[in-house]
């Protein structure tokens, strides 16, 4: 994916400590103590970055990172335990949106945020889209279509005593369902959270680590939605149909590239209101006892 790399290094601001090398994932340099490192293998880069930003003395020239690419951390600037856990705690799938435009500045800072995640060796598949108006109806559509049609189906006089057997979870939502139909019927879009934008993270749907990797995405992006007072919903029940929608059509639909596959989609828009209060989530996985450990480490 990535154009070849020129990397080298200046030897006279070279301090020798070798860090470039240590830190490489790739085996580019190789390093022998108190001498500078030697670029060997520049065909392995996966241009990461690591070499450039581990180096102190700006000794390390990369294609890849030219003057104005490299930037000091501004380590005030980077929030506290504390500040992170408020920001985590708090945040909420908030349905209330509005008609409200979300601020320019809001919206690519979530979209810088998407693409600042980590991917599989650097790989950078993921693309981010970004849908609004008659686009996000017609994902609503062709949501709410899919699931009246299956609805259809697994609810029909015959097929009814089955589904609730077997699928006892998709037997009680239908009624659910049915309340998302009078809404849609009235104009609103309930599966797509009457979102004013609607992100998608695809990657090409052959590529190993586009779950994962749209997802890492995802989550940076969301984090900086709530930083930004932007409602920001998972699309689950969107991404659900869209498995069974046909590759072309969810290309045409969903404005992607050929072979892209969508792995996440995040319903974005300004709230009505925001929450006063966080509640502890109820979760077995994490007890009282790890909380209380995690609490005496502190003290
Ligand atoms: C994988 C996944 C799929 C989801 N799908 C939907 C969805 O289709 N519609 C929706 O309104 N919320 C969806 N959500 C949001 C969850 O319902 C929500 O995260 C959960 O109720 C907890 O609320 P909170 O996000 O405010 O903490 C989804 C969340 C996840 C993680």
């Amino acid at each position: 994916m990535f154009m070849s790399s020129k990397v080298s290094v200046v030897t006279d601001s070279c301090r020798r400590c070798g860090r470039c090398a240590q830190v490489c994932p790739a085996a580019v340099f190789t390093y022998e103590r108190g001498m500078v490192p030697v670029v060997r293998r520049a065909g392995n880069c996966i241009q990461c970055g690591h070499c450039v930003d581990v180096c102190e003395a700006d000794a390390l020239r990369h294609s890849a990172f030219g003057p104005g690419q490299i930037h000091l951390v501004r380590k005030e600037l980077i929030p506290s335990p504390e500040s992170l856990m408020e920001l985590m705690r708090s945040r909420r799938s908030n349905r209330t949106i509005t008609d409200k435009p979300i601020p320019d500045r809001a919206m690519a800072d979530i979209t810088e945020a998407a693409y600042t995640a980590p991917t599989s060796e650097n790989s950078r598949k993921v693309l981010v889209t970004v849908l609004e108006g008659p686009d996000i109806q017609a994902v609503e559509d062709t949501t709410m279509k899919f699931f009246l049609r299956l609805a259809g189906v697994l609810m029909s006089r015959p097929v009814r005593p089955l589904t609730k057997l077997l699928l006892r979870d998709l037997y009680n939502e239908a009624a659910e369902l049915y309340r998302f139909e009078r809404k849609w019927k009235a104009g609103l879009r309930p599966c797509t959270c009457n979102a004013r934008a609607l992100m998608v993270f695809s990657a090409p749907k052959k590529y190993d680590f586009g779950w994962q990797d749209c997802n890492m995405a995802y989550q940076n992006a969301s984090l900086m939605a709530e930083a930004h007072g932007v409602s920001q919903i998972y699309m689950g029940l969107v991404q659900m149909a869209f498995r069974f929608i046909s590759q072309r059509r969810t290309e045409q639909l969903l404005h992607l590239p050929s072979g892209h596959k969508p792995f996440a989609l995040m319903a974005l828009g300004m709230p009505a209101f925001y929450y006063p209060k966080y509640s502890d989530k109820p979760n077995p996985h994490y007890n009282e006892k790890t909380k209380l450990a995690a609490d005496a480490s502190d003290s």
